[in-house]
């Protein structure tokens, strides 16, 4: 029988990113994928790095390419009554984000990993994970017609919301939190310039809409929509005019369009599960939460889990000590919290929930306190760049 150190379940940035920083530490794992890797390196997914992220991902020797390819924000707008609203992250904050996609990042992962001559299983089905309550965990799944088992010491859930590892845990082991949204969004890519320079995240009474990038010649758009729309519904047409209506007038009249590359839409909602640890098994990831992607947190708090679990079991096979494992969910869930409560503000704040005028008064008077409060736009600024890492121990 296999046996590995650490078995991960899922080849998204989560599973991706622990595998390479567990390899940079002596750490040896195997990632179970269940589709393929073009599948996998194809995804439209996010695009902004906080700050730390961007730390992180250096520290697992990915920089090179993100470095010389990322662009740097060093502010983000906000559109609202007609009006554009900067706000200046690197003053407020002394920090910036970085735009540089999720299929980007997964790519220069899997390039890594298979350079360093990674266990990589891409097409594994039917796994199954055992034992992750006792010393001996294992691994079952099928590749290539055979059956495998795999023997390790730790099991990462690394396999995103409908993913097999949380809904092996017994429902009385855990708890839920859950709220989902009456909405969606439809995004898509196409290759033209950005209608600017920075992100627009505009408030607008036909619904929310979302400006933001991969490059300086490929634009990445959202528009707020209903939960039970199809994109053929949305041919490109209708989707730029729709956009244009839901920006400030001097955006939308520089706005340059064009064939969309990819259309999809994602639903919105926020899903934390608690705690992240059954025995040897850890969830990392959208496998232990989810948020509206409107603050832009997904990706980084994923990294964020992917930093404290590494560094725990790094601590574990150098010194026996389990201390930092044990604080993982408790770390982890403390972030994650505040990531939950600052994407569902943002996204109360930004998107169309009804027809009642009043509710969307008190949005406008949110967001012009706002404009006027340095106080305000702070915390909104501290919060989007990425919030200071706990320490461990
Ligand atoms: P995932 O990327 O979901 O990776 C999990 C992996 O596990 C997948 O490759 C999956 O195939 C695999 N897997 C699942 N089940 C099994 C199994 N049984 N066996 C083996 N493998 C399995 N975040 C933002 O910040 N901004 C955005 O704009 C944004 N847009 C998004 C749009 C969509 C449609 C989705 C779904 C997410 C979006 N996110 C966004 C969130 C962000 O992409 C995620 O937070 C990020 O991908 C999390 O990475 P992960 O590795 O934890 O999970
Ligand atoms: C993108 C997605 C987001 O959810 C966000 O808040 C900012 C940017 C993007 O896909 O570029």
């Amino acid at each position: 029988m296999a046996r590995t150190q650490v078995a991960i379940i899922g080849a998204g940035p989560s599973g991706l990113l622990l595998s390479q920083l567990l390899h940079l530490n002596g750490i040896d794992s195997v990632v179970l994928e269940r589709q393929s890797r073009e599948y996998v390196a194809g995804r439209i997914r996010a695009g902004v790095l906080e700050h730390g992220t961007v730390e992180l991902l250096l520290e697992a020797r990915l920089g090179e390419r993100m470095l010389r390819e990322r662009l740097v924000h060093d502010g983000v707008a906000l559109g609202f009554s007609g009006r554009s609203l900067r706000i200046d992250l690197h003053a407020l904050t002394g920090r910036s984000v970085s735009v540089y996609g999720q299929t980007e990042v997964t790519k220069d992962l899997i390039d890594a990993r298979i350079a360093a001559g990674a266990k990589l299983v891409y097409e594994a089905s039917d796994v199954a994970i055992e034992g992750f309550d006792t010393s001996h965990p294992k691994v079952r799944y099928r590749h290539e017609g055979r059956t495998h088992e795999l023997d390790c010491d730790f099991i990462a859930g690394c396999d995103g919301y409908h993913g097999v590892c949380r809904q092996t845990v017994p429902p009385g082991a855990m708890r839920n939190f859950e709220r989902i949204y009456p909405f969606g969004w439809l995004g898509i890519l196409a290759d033209v310039p950005p209608v600017s320079h920075e992100l627009i995240y505009s408030n607008h009474a036909r619904g929310f809409a979302l400006c933001s990038m991969r490059s300086p010649t490929r634009s990445r758009y959202y528009v707020q929509c209903g939960l039970d729309e199809k994109v053929e519904a949305w041919p490109d047409e209708r989707f730029w005019d729709e956009l244009k209506l839901r920006l400030p007038e001097e955006v939308a009249a520089s706005m340059v369009t064009g064939p969309s590359i990819e259309k999809s839409i994602a639903p919105l909602r926020s899903f934390v599960v608690e705690p992240l640890r059954f025995g040897q098994l850890f969830l990392v990831g959208d496998a232990a939460h989810i948020v509206p992607p409107t603050g832009a947190k997904g990706l980084n708090l994923a990294a964020a889990d992917v930093r404290v679990l590494y560094r725990g079991l790094v601590d574990f096979y150098r010194t026996g000590s389990a201390r930092a494992l044990e604080r993982y969910s408790e770390i982890c869930l403390r972030r994650i919290w505040k990531a939950v409560r600052f994407s569902w503000w943002f996204t109360s704040i930004m998107h169309k929930f009804s027809d009642d005028p009043f509710a969307h008064r008190l949005q406008l008077a949110e967001l012009d306190y706002l404009s006027g409060s340095t106080a305000a736009l702070t915390s909104l600024a501290e919060n989007y760049v990425g919030l200071p890492f706990e320490a461990a121990s």
